[in-house]
């Protein structure tokens, strides 16, 4: 595949080099431009040597006369990939801004965008490179979390270019889109609920819904249909799925049994609150010296109900948040909620589980079988999950 590499003024320039490497030793063409401060921590001809092609800097740069490189290059490439992304290339990137070679690349191209920003944690947590996150998101861009802890001004936080190898399987599945799930329709549940105490308070859980926007692009990207039925979670969901929003249980179980048997899968990864007040207060609870007694009532089994409202060959998955596990439990949960599968996920580990960037999981299937996953990126794991489940049918 051809990948249009931008490297623009960060720190981390110096790692586009391997990365380009990398992309060729992977069999990708990779052409690389960069931005006029990139141009402070790397040059053209280091580029030109590693890939064996012209690299692009000025917008006027035409390495065969006559040809527009700007449009020649942003017609045949596959993918652009920024990497690193300033905040400023990023702030571009949103705004269709064309005023260098790499931003009218960008503006020029078809191809999917890949941005991989990388910059010191107060910048990253910046309005402008949040809302340019938004936008570009919201968009379709693919975009990369930066790595968290020591960056290179000395700081700890969220920031830091990611490992090569993340990267690298990142563009792999961006550009290994498939047609394994052409024609069928998957149904996720996905984050946390809110379970109402009173107009201002309510019981929740850490679920970020990072594995369920995982999952909708891994299906996306097999040629699925994608539906979601989303509690108010944090990581955003692609803008090619379609996305039913909701705040409790109840409303996630109403809108999975609705949408369940127009579905060829479903899968439940939603942490749904297993109870919620029994008597929410339709105004604020007034704060006193006494003790509160708050009363809870279980909240239904969405996946279960999901599942028998769907049509008989509908496989369904569900996550198991489990700490440690037993092959026993597992398969009374399977018979229950009759599942195909449960994909036992260990929320005690500090890389895997809720909120982290990485997951680990087992899959057990009804005849008792288990294959365990590596630990991999949460939308490695979401192919993983896909294609192991396709491979018994
Ligand atoms: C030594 C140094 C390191 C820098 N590192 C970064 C960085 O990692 N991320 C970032 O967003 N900006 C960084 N900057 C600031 C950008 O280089 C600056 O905003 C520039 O205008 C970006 O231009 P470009 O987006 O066209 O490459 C750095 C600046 C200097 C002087």
């Amino acid at each position: 595949m051809r990948i249009i590499l931008g490297v623009s003024g960060s720190v981390a320039a110096y790692r586009a080099c391997d990365l380009a490497r990398e992309l060729m030793r992977q069999g990708h063409q990779v052409r690389v431009c960069l931005t006029d401060s990139a141009q402070n921590f790397v040059t053209p001809a280091l580029f030109e040597a590693l890939t064996g092609q012209p690299c692009l800097v000025d917008t006027f740069d035409e390495p065969d006369r006559g040809r527009m490189a700007h449009i020649d290059w942003a017609r045949a490439a596959d993918l652009v990939l920024v990497a690193p992304a300033t905040a400023n290339t990023l702030a571009k990137l949103a705004h269709g801004v064309a005023d260098d070679m790499l931003t009218t690349l960008a503006v020029a191209s078809q191809a999917p965008l890949m941005v991989v920003p990388a910059m010191n944690p107060t910048m990253y947590s910046s309005p402008g490179v949040l809302q340019a996150r938004g936008i570009l998101m919201d968009r379709g861009a693919e975009w990369l979390e930066p790595s968290t802890g020591d960056v290179a001004c000395g700081e700890n936080g969220q920031g830091k270019f990611p490992p090569i190898e993340v990267i690298v399987h990142e563009v792999q599945e961006v550009l290994s889109r498939s047609n394994q799930l052409a024609g069928q329709t998957v149904l996720i549940s996905s984050g946390p609920t809110q379970e109402p105490i009173d107009i201002a308070r309510y019981l929740t859980n850490r679920s970020s819904g990072k594995m369920g926007a995982a999952l909708a692009r891994a299906a996306l990207r097999m040629g699925a249909r994608v539906i979601v039925v989303a509690g108010p979670q944090r990581a955003r969901l692609p803008v090619e799925a379609e996305i039913i929003p909701v705040q409790t249980a109840i409303e996630m179980r109403d809108r999975m049994v609705e949408m369940a048997p127009g579905a060829d899968w479903i899968v439940g990864v939603a942490a749904v609150a297993d109870y919620r007040p029994a008597s929410p207060s339709l105004g604020k609870i007034r704060r006193s010296s006494e003790p509160l007694q708050l009363e809870l009532l279980p909240n239904p089994d969405v996946l279960a109900e999901a599942v028998a409202a769907a049509r008989p060959g509908t496989r369904a998955i569900g996550f198991a948040a489990e700490v440690g596990d037993d092959p026993e439990v597992i398969a009374g949960k399977l018979e229950r909620k009759n599942l195909s599968a449960i994909a036992i996920n260990d929320v005690a580990g500090a890389e895997t589980g809720f909120e982290s960037e990485t997951n680990q999981i087992t899959l057990q299937f009804r005849d008792g079988e288990r294959i365990a996953s590596e630990k991999m990126s949460k939308s490695a794991l979401a192919r993983w999950l896909f294609e192991q489940a396709l491979s018994r049918s």
